[in-house]
């Protein structure tokens, strides 16, 4: 069956079994690799990405629900990587293995088009799902903060 999908902003046609998960679609059919698979059931955000402006887990969303929709992955985040949000990572080092960052970034950019400037909680409460195994969570935090023109503890949370 073809599923219609506007990938990054380009109409996509793919020739896939509509229950077929968006990531495997995504990754396999599509080769945009920068969205990761960790636990393949909703439970660590590695996969996220956006679905009409609204962040899913790819991992358990069909791709036909995707159908007539708009995706977005990391690799379409930005023409050339000049997001504030990717541009703060870099800045602050963010990443250690780099294997949640993409699901991090994704999150964080769906909160500050939500929440141009989020307060300490909203920011806790948007990324509690995105889980990361090296603990870079105070650096994520910052990064988030300095996008958003909320400089604030960035020095303080960088060095953790
Ligand atoms: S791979 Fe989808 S939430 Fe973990
Ligand atoms: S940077 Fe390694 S899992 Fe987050």
């Amino acid at each position: 069956m073809t599923v219609r999908i506007r990938i990054n902003g380009v109409e996509r046609e793919l020739d896939v079994d509509p229950e077929m998960p968006l990531l495997w679609a995504l990754r396999d059919v599509l080769a945009l690799t920068g969205t990761k698979y960790g636990c393949g059931q909703a439970l660590c955000g590695a996969c996220t990405v956006h679905l009409d402006g609204q962040v899913v887990r790819s991992c358990v969303t069909p791709v036909g629900r995707a159908a007539g929709k708009a995706v977005t992955t990391i690799e379409g985040l930005s023409p050339d990587g000049n997001h504030p949000l990717q541009k703060a990572w870099v800045n602050l080092g963010v990443p250690q293995c780099g294997f949640c960052q993409a699901g991090q970034i994704m999150t964080a950019a769906a909160l500050l088009s939500r929440i141009p400037k989020p307060t300490d909680a909203q920011i806790e409460q948007s990324l509690a799902g995105n889980l990361c195994r090296c603990g870079t969570y105070g650096r994520i935090r910052a990064a988030i903060k300095q996008a958003a023109g909320l400089e604030g503890d960035a020095g303080e949370e960088k060095s953790r």
